[in-house]
């Protein structure tokens, strides 16, 4: 059978999909009994051309070429972005292409529209690339769990992220300096904010909701705080109370809601996301009844991700690509309502009172310390508190925190940071 391709945009993805596409041409046929033909590439650099003549294929600046040829199947899309992405994958849909994407920022947008319209029209979208680079966690929830309830999801789903926290600590170095490190590399975005304020988790997390419990957060719902807060400090402290420091995307189904958010979060060091180290990608799933479950891989980069791309194309090609899942209504709990453990870090003056002061305002909010060290050693001559308490509301821990910022000895804003007990 042989079925014929339209890929659009030439980025780290697309060229590394082409390569694989050649390399493991063969290994493809004999596992899944599927020829595919790369018909026509599209890119808005006429610089490209050459690459689509090395594999025989036709070459176009102009998508619609690709939309409107009766003759392709499949439509790839490897632009990434709102639009153009979305008009493309919105026409080539209407007329009678499958597509394959690993747009996480289009699906958490418009997800639900597009999903409807390939409904409407029998046809498939491939979005394994989206999440998480090489780990086939679309496929492993969909097909593989169809049968679990997904209690939890705690996901390391970005691999810049992972890799500035995880040099901040093995070269106790800066969080600017760790970034500047991660961009050299080629790692984060030249205009790192998709990264580094969540953006990126926070649109993957988008996606595994929709795949585990059948729900599109509008943006909003979904509390998304990023890393570009998080001291070596408080990396260091978290290390002596045996917690790491890692930016997880978390999903946690109550009975009647959804908790879904974003941030950076203390976790025990024993667990093992605790050692997902550089820029790989993790995600722990607690379902019933397959139990506890751990997924780790390369969720970054050309070559990786060239796996889930192919991987999808094959799949919508042999007729063997999963249905498209229901949508389902739960209502999605305010960050505020959230409860569980906090680290706290006050820097005050030391002198007589701060800690009466500090303890009093979290005792009148129904705050319970669990644990609480000062430091000798004065930065910029503050002294820093640090705390950890017992379950508490967010909304109170935000008050309080309002209020002790507000005492005349803290002379900057305390730092909190959410603590989950794996
Ligand atoms: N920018 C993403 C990351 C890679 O750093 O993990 C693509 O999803």
């Amino acid at each position: 059978m042989i079925k014929k391709i339209g890929l659009i945009g030439l980025g780290t993805v697309g060229e590394a999909v082409l390569m694989s596409l050649k390399k493991y041409s063969s290994l493809i046929l004999q596992k899944s009994s599927v020829n595919i033909e790369i018909k026509t590439i599209c890119d808005a650099n006429k610089d490209k051309r050459k690459l689509a003549k090395n594999l025989s294929a036709a070459f176009t600046t102009n998508p619609k070429d690709l939309i409107n040829d009766p003759e392709i199947d499949i439509v790839v899309e490897l632009i990434g972005g709102i639009e153009p992405a979305k008009s493309i994958i919105i026409e080539s849909l209407k007329n009678g292409k499958s597509i394959v994407t690993a747009n996480k920022a289009l699906l958490s947008d418009s997800g639900k529209q597009i999903f409807n319209l390939a409904k409407k029209y029998n046809k498939s979208v491939g979005f394994e690339a989206s999440v998480c680079g090489a780990i086939p966690i679309i496929k492993t929830i969909s097909e593989g769990l169809v049968t679990c309830d997904v209690k939890k999801i705690y996901g390391i789903l970005n691999g810049t992220t992972n890799y500035v926290l995880f040099k901040m600590l093995k070269e106790n170095i800066d969080f600017n300096i760790a970034l500047k490190e991660a961009q050299d590399k080629g790692l984060a975005e030249k205009n790192p904010f998709l990264d580094i304020e969540g953006k990126d988790t926070h649109h993957k997390l988008c996606i595994l909701s929709y795949l585990c419990y059948g729900v599109w957060p509008s943006s909003k719902s979904v509390y998304t705080e990023g890393i570009s807060k998080i001291t070596l400090l408080d990396i260091l402290y978290a290390e002596e109370l045996n917690y790491r420091i890692k930016l997880l995307a978390i999903a946690k189904k109550e009975k009647d809601s959804l908790e879904l958010r974003v941030h950076p979060t203390l976790i025990p060091i024993e667990h093992p996301l605790s050692q997902v180290s550089l820029a790989y990608n993790a995600v722990y799933l607690d379902t019933q009844p397959a139990g506890e479950l751990l997924f780790y891989g390369e969720g970054a980069g050309g070559t990786p991700t060239s796996s889930s791309v192919i991987s999808d194309i094959v799949g919508i090609a042999s007729g063997n690509y999963g249905s498209i899942r229901g949508e389902s209504k739960i209502k999605i709990k305010n960050i505020k309502d959230v409860v569980g453990r906090y680290y706290i870090r006050c820097m005050a003056q030391d002198r007589p009172g701060v800690l009466a002061e500090v303890s009093k305002i979290l005792a009148s909010l129904n705050i319970s310390v669990a644990s609480v060290t000062q430091k000798e050693k004065k930065e910029n001559k503050l002294v820093p508190i640090i705390m950890i308490t017992h379950k508490a509301v967010e909304d109170n821990i935000r008050k309080a925190i309002t209020r002790i910022n507000r005492l005349s000895m803290i002379k900057t804003p305390s730092q909190i940071i959410r603590i989950e007990d794996l």
